[in-house]
Formats: C-alpha cells, structure tokens, sequence
C-alpha cells in the first residue's frame, strides 16, 4: 500500500501541527538549502503566516503567496508553497518545499509537488511555477526532474550556482 500525503492549507493547521513545522524549520540540516543557514521561521512567523495566508484564501485572483502543511495523517512532515519569483519573471511563483530530515527519500515532494501541480490545472493560479534549486542539492534537483521540472538554465546568485526549471 502506498503512503499518501495531503496539502493542507497553512491556515487549517492545528497547535501541534505548528509544533511539528517548528521543529523542522529549526533543524539546521533543512536550513542549509532555505533561510540561508539561520532558522527559517519562529513560531510568530508562522502563526502570521496562518492569519495572512486566510487572507489570501479569499482573494484568487493576483495571489502572491500560496502556503501548505504536507500531511501524513495527522502529522505535519513538511511544508509547500510558492512566492513570488525574482525579476524579470517576479510576475511568476517559485515554489519552495521541505521535509523533516526523517521523511526524505520517499518521494513525498514529488507527491506534494504533483498534488499541487493538480490545483493549478484546477484553476488555482494562472501564473507560471519554476523551481530554483542550488547545483550542489542533488536531492533538490533530483525532486524537480521527477515533479516534471523542465531544466531552462544554471545562474548565479551571489556565490551559489542555481538549476532554474520550470512547469508546463
Ligand atoms: C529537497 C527535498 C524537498 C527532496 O524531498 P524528498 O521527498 O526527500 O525527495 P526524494 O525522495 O524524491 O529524493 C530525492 C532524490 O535525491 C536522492 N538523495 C537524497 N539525498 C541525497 C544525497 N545526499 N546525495 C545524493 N542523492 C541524494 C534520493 O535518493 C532521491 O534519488 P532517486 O530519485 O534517484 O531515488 C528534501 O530533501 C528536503 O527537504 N531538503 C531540505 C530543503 C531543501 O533543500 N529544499 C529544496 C530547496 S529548492
């Protein structure tokens, strides 16, 4: 039997699933590739993110920012969302994901990155995705070919190489 993932909006978690988020946006392994090596968000960051993303939910149409719990039951094991992309394609969305440590290698971001692939087709934006991942994050790379990623072309920004693809 395979395991399945849900998305659940950031909006709908509960108290130890933001618990759970903390945990692993504290985990300095999954900070090396987001948040520059510090701490991605603190518990205020993400119960902001709760009240504005609700906002969001409401208003379709131009949306900036897209945020969801990856779900396995009720544990919350990672995050998915997309966010406005750097010039000139910040019209665009990017989409960043992480796991906890203990629940990589099973394909789940490519599941996560698959159901959210689904809603846009479903309508719920129109705006291009692409998936920004260092040179040196093979498991990154590795996730985006898989979710149907299509490599465009490898920049710079500052001292790191980025893998820029992108989704039809
Ligand atoms: C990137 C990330 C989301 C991938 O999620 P995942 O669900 O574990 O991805 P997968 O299970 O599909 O594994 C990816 C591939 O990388 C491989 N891999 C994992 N760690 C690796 C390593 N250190 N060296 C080489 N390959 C590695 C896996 O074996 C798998 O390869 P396969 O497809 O040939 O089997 C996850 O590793 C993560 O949360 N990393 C920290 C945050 C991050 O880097 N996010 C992406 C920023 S753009």
């Amino acid at each position: 039997m395979t395991t399945k993932i849900k998305l659940l909006p950031l909006s709908k978690i509960s108290k130890r699933n933001i618990q759970q988020l903390l945990k692993i946006t504290s985990d300095m392994e999954t900070m090396q590739y987001i948040g520059s090596g510090k701490q991605l968000w603190t518990e205020k960051i993400i119960l902001d993110i709760m009240k504005y993303s609700k906002n969001d939910e409401k208003n379709n149409i131009d949306r900036l920012y897209f945020h969801y719990a990856i779900m396995k039951k009720n544990k919350l094991i990672g995050y998915i969302g997309l966010h406005p992309m750097f010039e000139p394609h910040k019209n665009d969305l990017q989409i960043r994901v992480f796991l906890s440590p203990n629940e990589r290698g099973k394909n789940y971001s490519v599941m996560a990155m698959e159901n959210l692939l689904v809603m846009k087709k479903k309508g719920m934006t129109q705006k291009n995705i692409w998936c920004i991942s260092k040179t040196t994050n093979i498991p990154s790379n590795k996730m985006a070919i898989k979710s149907g990623g299509i490599f465009i072309k490898t920049i710079k920004i500052g001292d790191g190489k980025y893998n820029i693809y992108t989704y039809k």
